[in-house]
């Protein structure tokens, strides 16, 4: 299975914060934003990763993550010229994918859980789509989903000013290779962009769209303003001080994935010591 990274966007809710640079490139507490993201497409054992931003903060995105072979990954990037909605990542990714399945996160979507990477990798066998259910306080924020008296999903909505339910759908899809077709007929919406609820809701009308709700116990973190960016770095803060655990700790993961062995994780763990992060891989490996 291939991932994809969305990290474009204009970041206008977090102005003036993101007016020179780049959201995903913003510090969560210990590092940068798309870190989180990252790890959770390799926590599910993807490591051949597309990252799409705009065409001034691409490069960053180079300058950060390289060519992913440290890390035992490889890494591709796309250009996104306009932000055309979410649905266009299969369109631009279309190559990518190739004959494979994906999975797409969203770079601002920070996910923890229990055997969060054991759980994900049920699904890079997907026939269809899956997507995830999970109960906020606000769902008029995200696309949300409609389910009848027996617990079927009968609707997904982006942005609905009367939700159906609390159950918002997670920036974390996973595609069978029908994707890319599939968003190539969808229509742009009001707000001009190809919206990823619409791909849902095709795979929905063929009967092949598997909604999984995710349990209380995972904690899904939105970043998409001041406050919720804000309450991301402090849950990363408390959870890593308490535990001396690193949450989304892109290194480590792919040492304990098997993507490098213990002499990459040491060099890669020299050139971070100074801030501490890099004493914490090496104090991973005497464990
Ligand atoms: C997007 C999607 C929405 C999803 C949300 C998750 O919204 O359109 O369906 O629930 O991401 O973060 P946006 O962040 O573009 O407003």
């Amino acid at each position: 299975m291939k991932g994809i990274i969305l990290a474009g966007g204009s970041g206008t809710r977090l102005y003036p914060i993101t007016l020179a640079t780049s959201k995903q490139l913003m510090p969560i507490y210990d590092k940068p934003m798309i870190y989180y993201p990252l790890s959770t497409l390799m926590s599910a054992g993807i490591r051949d990763i597309l990252i799409i931003s705009t065409p001034h903060d691409l490069p960053r995105f180079e300058q950060l993550l390289g060519s992913g072979e440290h890390i035992g990954c490889k890494f591709t990037y796309i250009a996104q010229e306009k932000p055309r909605g979410l649905a266009d990542a299969f369109i631009l990714g279309e190559n990518f994918i190739g004959k494979d399945k994906v999975a797409m996160i969203l770079g601002d979507n920070i996910f923890y859980g229990t055997e969060m990477g054991e759980k994900l990798k049920q699904y890079t066998e997907v026939d269809g789509g899956v997507v995830f259910g999970y109960q906020v306080s606000d769902p008029e924020r995200y696309g949300v989903v409609e389910f009848n008296s027996k617990d079927e999903v009968t609707s997904i909505e982006e942005k609905p000013k009367k939700p159906k339910s609390n159950f918002a759908i997670p920036g974390l899809y996973f595609f069978d290779n029908d994707v890319s077709k599939i968003a190539k007929d969808v229509k742009p919406s009001e707000r001009g962009e190809i919206e990823i609820t619409e791909i849902h809701n095709a795979y929905l009308s063929l009967n092949k769209l598997r909604v999984c709700l995710l349990d209380r116990g995972t904690a899904w973190l939105d970043t998409g303003t001041f406050e919720s960016m804000n309450q991301a770095a402090q849950f990363v803060q408390v959870i890593e001080e308490r535990q001396g655990l690193k949450i989304g700790c892109i290194e480590e993961i792919a040492w304990k994935e098997g993507f490098i062995d213990d002499s990459q994780l040491a060099k890669l763990a020299q050139t971070l010591i100074k801030s501490g992060y890099g004493k914490y891989l090496l104090a991973q490996l005497k464990k």
